[in-house]
Formats: structure tokens, sequence, C-alpha cells
């Protein structure tokens, strides 16, 4: 299993697959967020060395990220993300075999950014370009400094993203469901925000949930169409008016107790449809990813499925959120992936 790319400059052939009979060395960008990353990955699965400059403190400010300061934060950190990149792998350009970037989904003006230096980076040491897919890179953080193989079911949860996604082969990644309305990281997000936590509010509200209790309120779980699709924006209105209703006599809201009936309520709705879709076609491997795949409830879910004959696997927190290491293993392990300069950047699938 192998992919050809040419090189930009000399249109030299480089073959790039797991069946590969020479180390692969892959070069890698991510800017589709608020993450300016670059890290280098061999052979898709270790990591040589992955660098990662938040902008977290800056969108704080503002409660959300803001697409125009995030593309020109990216535009300040990405050549000192790849020099640090370099520096840490001990390799020199000429040792690379690809250069690899997110080219969507993402913010336009932010994607732009790590494309276009990932573009000039190729051509200047003739090196073949590679264009990724955010989501797929997502499900392959998994076979970071792992040895997981597909078959595999994926639960991917992110700001952007709820999928669930049949991988029957390193190629086929297949999109059983998803959201038909809000993502599950920015339904955390907002409803940190009710409870007055900061950005990114998915990790303060996991941190708060274990605090309360998870049967203090009762909320709703959509019914939706599509056997394995979610919907949360009834949940989240669901726990405004619940905030709403207990501070309407000026009494104070009963945070913990609100975060863990709704993580609860989120957590064990992606957990059920997800076990019956591995359930419904046999498959025996569990692999989480995503920002929110970090979440400890839903963790905690999964895992237990161990004693019941699962395989339960997620990426290192650090390859749950956005990296450029799963956009290395991405370009490696992928087809669905472009060697050409002129692909443009895209904001949704
Ligand atoms: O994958 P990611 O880094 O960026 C996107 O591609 O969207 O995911 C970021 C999302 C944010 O919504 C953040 O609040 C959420 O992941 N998140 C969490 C946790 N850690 C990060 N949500 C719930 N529990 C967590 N522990
Ligand atoms: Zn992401």
């Amino acid at each position: 299993m192998l992919k050809e790319f040419k090189t930009p400059i000399s249109g030299k052939s480089v073959f790039i697959g797991p069946d590969s009979k020479e180390d692969i060395y892959i070069l890698a960008l991510e800017s589709s967020c608020d993450e300016t990353a670059c890290a280098i990955v061999k052979n898709g699965r270790e990591v040589i060395s992955n660098v990662v400059a938040s902008q977290i403190k800056t969108h704080r400010m503002f409660g959300g990220v803001v697409p125009e300061v995030a593309a020109r934060e990216h535009l300040d950190a990405v050549n000192m993300v790849i020099e640090s990149a370099l520096e840490q792998s001990h390799m020199k350009p000429e040792e690379l075999t690809a250069v690899a970037a997110t080219v969507g989904p993402g913010l336009v003006g932010s994607l732009l950014v790590g494309l276009n230096a990932a573009k000039a980076f190729a051509v200047t040491h003739d090196k073949p370009f590679i264009g990724v897919n955010h989501l797929n890179a997502h499900v392959c953080a998994n076979y970071l400094n792992s040895d997981i193989e597909p078959p595999m079911m994926a639960l991917l949860v992110s700001g952007g993203h709820t999928q669930i996604i049949k991988v029957d082969s390193y190629l086929n990644q297949e999109i059983l469901g998803e959201t038909i309305d809000d993502a599950t990281g920015e339904v955390y997000d907002k409803v940190a925000r009710l409870l007055g936590l900061d950005y990114p509010g998915g990790l303060n509200l996991d941190r708060m949930a274990p605090s309360g209790n998870p049967k203090a309120y009762i909320l709703p779980k959509a019914k939706v169409s599509g056997e394995f699709d979610f919907s949360f924006s009834g949940l989240k209105t669901a726990v405004l008016n619940l905030t709403k209703k207990l501070t309407a006599n000026g009494e104070a809201l009963p945070k913990e107790d609100v975060a863990a009936s709704f993580q609860e309520c989120i957590t064990s709705t992606l957990f059920e449809k997800t076990l019956k879709a591995a359930e419904k076609y046999g498959i025996k491997l569990i692999v989480l990813g995503g920002g929110v795949a970090a979440n400890s409830e839903i963790r905690k879910k999964f895992y237990s499925l161990v004693d019941k004959g699962y395989k339960i696997h997620a990426p290192e927190m650090k390859y749950c959120t956005d990296n450029a290491s799963m956009i290395a293993s991405a370009a490696y392990f992928l087809t669905n992936t472009t060697d050409s300069l002129e692909i443009e950047v895209f904001s949704r699938c």
C-alpha cells in the first residue's frame, strides 16, 4: 500500500505508505483553529518532535476564537514552530521525505497560513507536499506511538465535529453518523459559559462535574432519524432554561450539579450510539479522537467496556487536541490526500 507523490521542482516520484521499505519522515503543519503546530513523525507512528503554540490566552479575553485574530497569531507563530520542530528532531530539511498540512475543515484565514507555509517549505526543499483532511487526521492520532490497527470504530468529538466513523482499513474511513447541529465541544463550551467558566470551557466543565450530582437534573436526549446521528441544540437550550429557572428567585446556581447532569447526558448519548455501531458491525476495537476525547467521563464510560471484551484506545491527551503529529500520520496512512500545490483550503466538509 503505497501512494505516489511528486516533488514540486524536479518532479521526482516519492512513494509513501505502510509498505515502504525505507523510513518515511513527514514534517506536518496544523493551523485550522487556534493552535499553530508543527511535528515530524517517522513512518506514521513514531513522533520525533511535536510543537504546539496555543492561542488560548488571547482568545480567552473574547470568550471564544476570533477568526481574524487567530489568523494573525498563526502568522506570528508559524516560522517559529517549524524551526522548533526541526531543532527538536535534530534533522535537516534534506532528511525529510515529505511536507504535509491541513487543508480543511477549519477557519479559512487560519488554514491559509499553515497551508501556504507548508507549500513554500515543500517548494524550497523540493519535497512532495501532502494536503490532509483535519477530521481524518483526528482518527489517525490513534496510530501515534501505538500499534493500533483497523478495523475499528472511531468516535470523533471536537470543537467543530461529532462523528462515528467505521474504519475498515487504513484507507477507508466511513462516516456512519454525525451531529445535525452543534458539535460536542461547541456545546461543552457554550454550557461552560453559562456556568461562568473560562474559555475553553470543555476542560473546565469536565474538572467541575465530578463535584456535582449527575442525577440532579434529567436533561433531554434528542431523537434523530439517522441511526448514528446526534443533535445537541435541544440539550443546550434545556441547560439554558434550567439555569434561568434555578436562578429566577435570585438563588445561587448549583453549578456543580448542572455541570455533572449535563456531562452525564451528553457522554451517555455519545457512548450508547458508538457502542451500538460497534455491536452492529461486530467491531471490538473502539478508538476516540478530537479534543473532547480528553474528557474524563467519556474515557471512564468507554474504558468500562474492557470488561466486556472490547479493546479501547484513546490518543495521549496532547494528541487528542489539535496537533500536527496527527496530520503527519494521516499523510502517511491515507490515500485521500493530494500533492497538488493548486489545492485551496475549505472551511466545511
Ligand atoms: O479537537 P480540538 O482541539 O479542536 C477542534 O478541532 O475543534 O477540540 C477542542 C474542543 C473544545 O471545544 C474544548 O472545550 C474541548 O475540545 N475539550 C473538552 C475537554 N478538553 C477539551 N471538552 C470536554 N472535556 C474535556 N476534558
Ligand atoms: Zn481538531
